[in-house]
């Protein structure tokens, strides 16, 4: 079966793309072969895989190339799966790169029109993939850092609409654990009953991102 390429993009800094790179792998890498690709030169996730101790459960993180497309061809070949930790990028054409070579993308946004309104340019990297040879590209946003009553308000609702792109009905609220785990160099998913709320959430995304 060839592996299945999920991305993590937004072109817009710091809305949870490493973050959720890491905690999607690691719980898809309980149920099959995982490979992580480092797409962003500043290299988190090198540093993070560096960290831990215990590193049983964890997904593969392959950097032996310099290269993210020769890491990408690698992961392909011995995975199932393979998540795509994109670059914030003011060069659109990295993203579409990586783009062009995944079968989904996730852009994890945080709850508020502005971030949305920022995501416009990852929404047109998308669209170009698409016109660009992967019409397949299937796409979602992903609210990020949601706190127990943000709703849906009409203006995030007006934005989403004019990003023309479906939220995933599964969201990730803002939690500790996520900070505490990357910083221990492990995944929600080995922090034990500290990470549970933050496990059952990444299950559900899991669950939407992998039913047909
Ligand atoms: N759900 C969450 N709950 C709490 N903190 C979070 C959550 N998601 C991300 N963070 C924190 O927000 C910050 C930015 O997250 P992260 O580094 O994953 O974003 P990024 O999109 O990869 O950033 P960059 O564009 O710089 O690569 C980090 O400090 C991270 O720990
Ligand atoms: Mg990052």
């Amino acid at each position: 079966m060839a592996a299945h390429v999920i991305a993590l993009a937004n072109l817009k800094g710091g809305c949870g793309k490493t973050t959720l790179s890491i905690n999607l792998a690691s719980g898809l890498a309980r149920r099959a072969e995982v490979g992580l690709i480092d797409a962003d030169p500043q290299g988190a996730l090198r540093h993070w895989s560096g960290w831990g101790e215990a590193k049983s459960g964890l997904p593969r993180l392959f950097d032996d190339h310099d290269d993210a497309h020769a890491n990408l061809a690698a992961a392909r070949e011995h995975c199932d799966f393979v998540i795509v930790d994109c670059p914030p990028s003011l060069d659109m054409n990295v993203t579409i790169e990586l783009l062009l070579h995944s079968h989904q993308v996730l852009i994890p946004v945080l709850p508020s029109p502005l971030d949305l309104w920022a995501s416009a340019d990852t929404v047109k990297a998308v669209n170009q993939a698409r016109e660009n040879g992967n019409q397949s590209l299937s796409a979602a946003l992903l609210l990020n850092q949601t706190e127990p009553r943000s709703a849906m308000t009409r203006a995030m609702q007006n934005a989403v609409a004019g990003l023309g792109l479906p939220v995933l009905p599964a969201a990730v609220r803002r939690r500790a654990a996520y900070r505490t785990a990357v910083v221990e160099g492990v995944s929600v998913y080995q922090l034990g009953g500290r990470g549970r709320a933050a496990v059952d959430e990444i299950e559900n995304i899991i669950d939407e991102v992998t039913s047909p």
